[in-house]
């Protein structure tokens, strides 16, 4: 099986959208739709800082990477959060989320980024894949909502 990963395109609504309701449901939120539709066409257009890479297996989309580019104070050039990875449940295993994460760091290298980073929960079993790109550190999260 080939994995394929290019950017998103708006005809991927219909394959992108129980993906990311499946990814929603994973952590057990329900999102307004609104944010939804929001989140959907900032990923589409290019003067967003936010950006979806898709994985494709026989044409069909599998999985998605959603990113935020941002400025930091510690480096003069951008860095990319991954925020939402996502494998359809049928098509895990066969290496698109590996995939996904190894074409951001060769698009991250070719675009001068500075770091590629994400967070999970610790007990996620996707840090099997995880491992592979090195270790986590031990910073922890603090968050308010407001
Ligand atoms: C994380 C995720 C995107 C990985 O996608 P994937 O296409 O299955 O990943 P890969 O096929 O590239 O996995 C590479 C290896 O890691 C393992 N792995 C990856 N995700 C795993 C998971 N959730 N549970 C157990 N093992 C996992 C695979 O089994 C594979 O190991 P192998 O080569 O020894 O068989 C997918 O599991 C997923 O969507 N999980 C639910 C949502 C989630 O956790 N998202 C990440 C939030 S931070």
């Amino acid at each position: 099986m080939t994995v394929t990963i290019r950017a998103l395109r708006a005809e991927d609504y219909s394959r992108w959208r129980p993906l990311w309701d499946g990814y929603t449901h994973f952590y057990g939120c329900s999102l307004d739709e609104s944010v939804t539709a929001c989140t959907w066409e900032r990923a589409l257009n290019p003067h967003s800082s936010l950006f979806c890479r898709v994985a494709e297996i026989d044409g069909k989309v599998i999985g998605f990477a959603l990113c935020v580019l941002h400025e930091g104070t510690w480096s003069t050039t951008p860095i990319c959060y991954l925020e939402d990875l996502f494998v359809d449940e049928a098509a895990r295993g066969a290496g698109a989320g590996q995939a996904l994460i190894d074409a951001l760091i060769a698009e991250g290298k070719a675009e001068g980024w500075s770091k590629l980073y994400w967070v999970t929960r610790e007990n996620n079993p996707a840090r099997k894949l995880y491992d592979r790109f090195g270790e986590a550190d031990d910073y922890v999260r603090y968050r308010i909502s407001l």
